[in-house]
């Protein structure tokens, strides 16, 4: 997924850097601003377990999947309706039922309603996230797999690998720049496509994953892990705000939105660390309460916190030390539509070994 500060392509320096740090007896990895999941992935796959965490429910439910699945999925109570699944590989049944909601006619319902040309028209606020057709075929596909979940046709874990699958995909076909804050008017070439699920990617792996949703502040004394990776917000940019689609159709709770880009309330999925007056002490905060054996955090040099203020934060926990790697920044609009003052940004990746 396109997602503003994913580390999908930092991923070897950071598995570089982590690795020399820490010594050959760690065995729990906490992401605890996991985002995409993207890390946590990455280190599931190297044999860790997992804890994951994110404010946003959409990231919840990507967590959960690629990270708190970690067994083959059968779907055995849904032969009921998809017949087929009988008869295939165990390996295949993802690919089988994926197959089956691409098959189904789409219907009216919120993403359509509100977020596409045909159904917004009337509300009088047009707005073009989607083509008619994909609004339509995101609703119905979104409907079903609620529908497999109440009726008990699907597990907790099938579930969330389907809402997975879905959120995923539809990112694809979205008619914006990159971010949700705003529509672009024309419908792009990638939104003119029809909306096809793909079947995300299950990372099969023996260990018992933990996986949350929430403020990590409110949740941190909770939890406690060999290696502490952080990765929070760098700027004033909210991920409620920007991401508010993919929130609706993760919840599917038909919200009370509003404005142009018909955004969802947020007030309780507000970050601190977009905060330039309180991201200081928020991140004073957590790392106090932090336990760990090692902490490591990724930062920019255009982040609300100061370079020398991340050092001496995390001097007061160890022995500091920093990584560094320069990164092309990320675009939100056309290079043309703004001016960059940087055209690299250079990524830092702060550690401590926590004084014991
Ligand atoms: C830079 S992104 C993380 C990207 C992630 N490492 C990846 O590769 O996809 C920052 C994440 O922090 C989350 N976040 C912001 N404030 C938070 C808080 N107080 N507690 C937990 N998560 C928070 C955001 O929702 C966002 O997903």
């Amino acid at each position: 997924m396109n997602y503003i500060g994913s580390k999908l392509s930092l991923l070897e320096f950071i598995e570089n850097s982590i690795f020399q740090v820490v010594d050959g007896n760690c065995s729990v990895f906490c992401d605890l601003f996991a985002g995409t999941g993207a890390v946590g992935s990455h280190f599931k796959k190297k044999g860790f377990k997992i804890i994951a965490n994110d404010l946003q429910y959409y990231s919840y439910v990507l967590n959960r999947h690629y990270i708190g699945n970690h067994n083959e999925l059968d779907f055995q109570n849904l032969s009921e309706i998809i017949p087929e699944l009988q008869y295939k590989a165990l390996s295949l049944r993802r690919i089988a039922v994926c197959e089956y909601l691409n098959s189904i006619e789409g219907t009216e319902g919120f993403i359509y309603n509100n977020y596409c040309s045909g159904g917004s028209v009337s509300c009088g606020e047009e707005r073009q996230y989607f083509s008619d057709e994909n609004g339509m075929r995101c609703d119905a596909i979104r409907q079903e797999i609620e529908m497999w979940m109440n009726k008990e046709y699907i597990t907790d874990d099938e579930y969330f690998f389907l809402v997975t699958s879905l959120l995923e995909s539809v990112d694809k076909y979205a008619n914006t720049a990159s971010v949700y804050g705003a529509f672009l008017k024309k419908l792009k070439r990638t939104a003119q496509n029809r909306l096809i699920i793909k079947p995300a990617e299950l990372i099969i792996n023996d260990r018992n994953h933990e996986v949350y949703c929430g403020d990590i502040n409110s949740r941190v004394e909770k939890i406690s892990g060999d290696i502490v990776y952080l990765d929070p917000p760098y700027n004033h940019r909210q991920y409620a705000a920007n991401y508010h689609i993919l929130e609706t159709i993760a919840k599917y709770d038909n919200p009370i939105i509003y404005g142009k880009t018909g955004l969802r309330g947020y007030k309780d999925q507000k970050s601190l660390y977009c905060s330039k007056t309180e991201v200081k002490k928020t991140f004073v905060d957590l790392i106090s309460k932090l336990k760990a054996k090692y902490i490591f955090l990724s930062y920019n040099n255009e982040g609300l916190l100061l370079f020398d203020d991340i050092r001496e934060i995390l001097s007061k926990c160890g022995e500091y030390g920093c990584f560094y790697r320069e990164y092309n920044r990320f675009k939100a609009d056309r290079p043309e539509n703004r001016y960059f003052k940087y055209a690299k940004t250079v990524e830092y990746l702060h550690y401590v070994i926590v004084n014991t």
